[in-house]
């Protein structure tokens, strides 16, 4: 007699999804890693790695099959961010950032014009996406951002600077937060607008560069005067930074899953040395001081799976997921960041070295705990959905 009772949780993933994983994990071991560590030496953006990825319909994983997307869920993006993490995250960060930051919300808040507009370009590769909603005084505070936008007919016009945009030089098309009412509270005075960079008015500033994720695009926008169609808001005017927030649920989940790949590629790179690398005339992963640090590694990434992949399977069955979203982010990003340092110290002085990719790892590792929302942004979150 089967022991399962049909509310158990299922720890097993589907046939299409395990299918999924592994195809990914075949592209990314044999043409995302082989290249990352000169892209990354060379702040070389990954071009035609996202050409391929819009080959394998990675590029609008959750977007459905009606407007050319995989028709897939979180769940499926969560298993390919972190198959694609664990070879390079500045890949990584690229395909989250188009996936849950624009894909997202326009399949999710856009009239059906705006999904048949744009959507299948997203999916096809067409156009990169990218999320325009940080400003200088406006980091962890983002309801204080001023970028403004003011009706003129059916069209709004939009001044002001973003700062911190990832793949901002590089995207087709962008969602831009600004400033549409001050005389309500700062939150309420928002409105999201789907941009379209080629337009006028569109110009990218100053080029981050970056202590990791280096061959990912980090940008300044500034719109002077640029025009947006009324037919191109998101949502109604004051909506904008729900719709921001209710994106980063998602976007929280694509970093989680970051920080997942590579954490597991500090793993499997740290079980590598410890069975190579002698000292005292055995191999290192004999001595309990660095089974305990792979016991922990392992042991956290499993602990974050769980937690980012129960977030993903809310977010899929419509269900509310900030607070789960936050913890997976705060969990497996610090996770993330512990494994990095253990590995590097794994590899003693050659993981200090260009020689082997930890570094590498190590240095974006640190990006996870930082955007989209720091560690104690992710903790606010958590406190409120309990304290409220
Ligand atoms: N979904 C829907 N609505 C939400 C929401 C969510 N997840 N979170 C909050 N709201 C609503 C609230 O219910 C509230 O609505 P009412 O007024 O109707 O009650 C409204 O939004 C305002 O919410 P708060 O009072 O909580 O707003 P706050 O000003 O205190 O800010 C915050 C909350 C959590 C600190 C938020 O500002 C935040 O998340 N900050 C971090 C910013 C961030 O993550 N930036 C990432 C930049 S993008 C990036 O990094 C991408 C990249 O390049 C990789």
């Amino acid at each position: 007699m089967s022991t399962v009772t049909h509310d158990a949780p299922d720890f097993e993933l589907s046939e299409e999804l395990k299918m999924l994983r592994d195809s990914v994990r075949d592209f990314s071991d044999h043409e995302i890693t082989p290249g990352a560590a000169a892209r990354d030496a060379n702040h070389e953006f990954p071009t035609e790695i996202i050409k391929r990825c819009a080959e394998m319909q990675l590029m609008g994983i959750t977007i459905p099959e009606l407007y050319g997307g995989a028709g897939l869920g979180n769940l499926a993006l969560s298993i390919v961010l972190e198959e694609i993490n664990r070879a390079d995250a500045s890949v990584g960060v690229t395909l989250s950032v188009h996936n849950s930051l624009l894909g997202g919300p326009i399949l999710k808040f856009g009239t059906d014009e705006l999904k048949k507009k744009y959507l299948p370009r997203l999916a096809s590769g067409e156009a990169l996406g990218a999320y325009a909603l940080t400003e200088p005084q406006a980091g962890s505070d983002s309801a204080n951002l001023r970028l403004k936008a003011e009706k003129k007919g059916d069209r709004w016009i939009l001044n002001g600077t973003k700062i911190w945009i990832t793949s901002g030089d590089r995207a087709g098309l962008m969602i831009i937060f600004a400033r549409t009412d001050t005389t309500v509270s700062k939150a309420k005075g928002i409105t999201a607008f789907v941009v379209e960079t080629a337009s006028k008015g569109f110009k990218v500033g100053k080029q981050e560069e970056k202590c990791g994720i280096r061959s990912s695009s980090t940008v300044e926008i500034i719109c002077e005067d640029l025009e947006v169609p009324d037919a191109n808001r998101l949502g109604g005017p004051g909506d904008g930074f729900k719709i921001a927030m209710d994106t980063l649920d998602g976007g929280r989940i694509g970093i989680a899953s970051q920080s997942l790949g590579i954490h597991r590629a500090c793993l499997e790179a740290s079980i590598k040395y410890a069975k190579e690398r002698k000292q005292f005339e055995q191999p290192i992963g004999e001595f309990q001081a660095i089974q305990w640090k792979i016991a922990d590694m392992a042991t956290d990434l499993d602990a974050g799976r769980l937690l980012t992949h129960r977030a993903a399977w809310l977010r899929d069955r419509g269900l509310p997921c900030s607070r789960e979203a936050s913890m997976a982010k705060l969990f497996a990003s610090r996770a993330c960041n512990r494994a990095a340092d253990e590995t590097v110290q794994i590899y003693g002085g050659a993981g200090y070295t260009k020689d082997f990719a930890v570094e590498r790892y190590y240095r974006d590792a640190r990006i996870t705990e930082i955007y989209e929302g720091v560690t104690d942004i992710q903790r606010l979150v958590i406190a409120r959905g309990y304290l409220k």
